[in-house]
């Protein structure tokens, strides 16, 4: 059920050595690729990466939030051409959050690590650096990507009296029901 999927789901971020199987993979990918976009207009590319020197390469994206790539098995780059519409941006969010939450309902740990609006070092974006180590055509820009793995920990669903639901109105904003 969703609702469980989503009460239950987490960033996960340490992972065990074995491989996802091709199979997962594919899945996450169908997830990806059945996500909703904008007019239809489907502005993603999504490249799967498992050569761990790439992996090691990504992990180095951006000084902060992104070395635990170098221990996944497994990432998703999100990519989007921006020529594709003005809201490129949501498109490629809600593939990536189809993602993460495919690996959820799989067993699969992932976690979400943001490139777009991030720099690698002074002189070179997050996006243009990701976009070298993959040779990415000239155009596309980088949202995200995604670590996948079988989880080697797993960090408590966050209780259900932890939830703001103060941050919650009805009709006019501040008001409760
Ligand atoms: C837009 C977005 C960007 C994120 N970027 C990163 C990131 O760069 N590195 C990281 O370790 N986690 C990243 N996360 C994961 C969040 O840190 C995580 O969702 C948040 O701490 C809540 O934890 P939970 O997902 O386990 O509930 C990102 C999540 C979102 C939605």
């Amino acid at each position: 059920m969703f609702v469980e999927l989503v009460r239950t789901r987490r960033s996960v971020r340490r992972y065990l050595a074995t491989p996802v199987e091709p199979a997962q993979a594919e899945l996450l990918l169908e997830a990806a690729l059945r996500a909703p976009s904008s007019q239809g207009q489907s502005p993603c590319h999504f490249v799967v990466v498992s050569d761990p020197k790439l992996l090691s390469d990504l992990s180095r994206a951006k000084p902060h939030g992104a070395s635990f790539l170098g221990g996944a098995p497994l990432a998703i780059v999100v990519c989007a051409d921006p020529s594709k519409g003005d809201v490129w941006v949501e498109d490629a969010a809600i593939a990536t959050t189809f993602v993460h939450l495919a690996a959820a309902s799989l067993g699969l740990g992932s976690c979400w690590i943001q490139i777009r609006g991030r720099v690698h070092d002074a002189s070179q974006t997050s996006s243009a650096y990701v976009a070298q180590c993959l040779q990415l055509p000239p155009g596309l820009e980088v949202e995200a990507i995604i670590a996948v793995g079988s989880p080697a920990e797993s960090p408590s669903p966050h209780p259900h009296d932890s939830l703001a639901f103060s941050r919650v109105s009805y009709d006019r904003f501040g008001q409760g029901l």
